[in-house]
């Protein structure tokens, strides 16, 4: 859908929840990562790009202290909160992320008032496709655009971040913020975690006759269930073990290998040998190499699988199948325990696409979603 198309569609929905047009409408994507997991937290490496596909607000200012937020995905009464006394664990459910934004923005001294917002999203739910950090860049753009402030956007990546961390309690990384507005048409972003630089690495499957697949499992997860904060656990206690400050700061996995206890050097070697793999990737696609990069994808998923212990009956069986029948690379994408598998695939996909619809039609699985993931725009206004 055009973006055009979306705009009307939501100024239209804003129309009939407040009787008013907005003042403006945005949209901040939906990330893959190409490359790059659990790295984030870990101060290394990641190599993710935006979708075409995100969360759409449109907003207007309020001048009675209020916001006030309807969601198409929620349906029901809105949300309506006297911004003076938003604060952490006094909003719960869906409404606590665009919540969170305000009152992370405000707490850093920007002075965004009240609004009236009406939130619609083309991303699936649960996909593990960073619908939440596009909710929050979307909601973050929408408020300071209201309010003519001009925040950097590495700066409003961690104002995000800080609302899902501090506000809804969500012990994520800064990976999705950051792609959701930092990333370019065309590009993944290489984001290095410690120092915040990010630099645009040109990724253009369709010029090497090859394409982006996403395969949405079906099997659901929570970065909040507690498997994701064990996982950040266990990386600062190998980090604690191994006398650095983060695993970032392990130069090879043969370091790692110091680590008396045996899943906390797993862990250690995922992490080592991912931020290697990241660096890698991008050098490949800088020197034109996609297609080489695929031998890359497929081995992050066996580290993720057998040394992070993150993935999941349904990834691993998808994977099989993608590079069975032909993909150049396939892994499980984002946290773990349910979501999304990037393949990367020739352009005509169709004998993948086949293969792992009929491999979980053979096990009883519910179909499969396919989604084409060309790398796309950041965050931006609308209208
Ligand atoms: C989730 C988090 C990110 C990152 C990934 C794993 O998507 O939100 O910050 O840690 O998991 O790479």
């Amino acid at each position: 859908m055009s973006d055009e198309a979306d705009a009307n569609r939501v100024a239209g929905w804003f129309g009939d929840c407040y009787g008013r047009q907005p003042e403006g409408v945005w949209q901040a994507p939906g990330r893959a990562n190409l490359i790059g997991e659990h790295t984030d937290y870990n101060q290394g490496w990641v190599l993710p790009f935006a979708l075409d596909r995100g969360v759409l607000v449109a907003a207007a200012c309020r001048h009675d202290g209020m916001l006030v937020i309807r969601s198409r995905q929620a349906p029901g009464e809105p949300a309506t909160l006297p911004l003076a006394t938003v604060a952490p664990g006094r909003v719960t459910g869906w409404a606590a992320y665009p919540a969170g934004v305000a009152w992370a923005l405000r707490e850093a001294g920007h002075p965004v008032g009240g609004a009236s917002l009406a939130i619609d999203s083309t991303l699936p739910q649960g996909a593990g496709l960073s619908s939440s950090a596009a909710l929050e860049c979307a909601v973050a753009l929408a408020l300071t655009g209201l309010y003519g402030l001009d925040v950097p956007r590495p700066d409003l990546a961690i104002l995000a971040r800080r609302a899902e961390n501090d506000f809804v309690g969500v012990p994520s990384g800064i990976m999705d913020q950051s792609a959701s507005l930092l990333c370019q048409a065309s590009h993944a972003l290489l984001l290095d975690c410690r120092s915040g630089e990010g630099s645009a690495v040109p990724l253009e499957p369709a010029a090497a006759g090859l394409a982006l697949l996403i395969v949405d499992t079906g099997a659901r997860h929570a970065l909040g269930d507690g498997r994701y904060a064990l996982r950040r656990g266990e990386c600062d206690q190998a980090a604690g073990e191994l006398g650095v400050r983060c695993l970032r700061d392990v130069a090879d996995a043969a370091a790692a290998d110091g680590l008396a206890d045996p899943v906390l050097r797993r862990r250690a070697r995922h992490v080592v040998t991912e931020n290697h793999r990241v660096t890698q990737a991008a050098a490949m696609l800088r020197a034109g190499g996609l297609a080489g990069a695929g031998a890359l994808l497929s081995a992050s998923h066996t580290s993720l699988r057998d040394d992070f212990e993150v993935s999941w009956p349904e990834a691993d069986t998808t994977v099989d199948a993608a590079l069975e029948a032909g993909a150049l690379g396939a892994r499980m994408m984002g946290g773990g325990f349910g979501g999304s598998v990037i393949a990367l695939v020739p352009a005509a996909q169709d004998a993948v696409r086949a293969a792992i619809g009929e491999r979980y039609a053979r096990l009883g699985w519910p179909a499969p979603g396919f989604l084409d993931a060309p790398p796309s725009a950041s965050a931006r206004r609308l209208r």
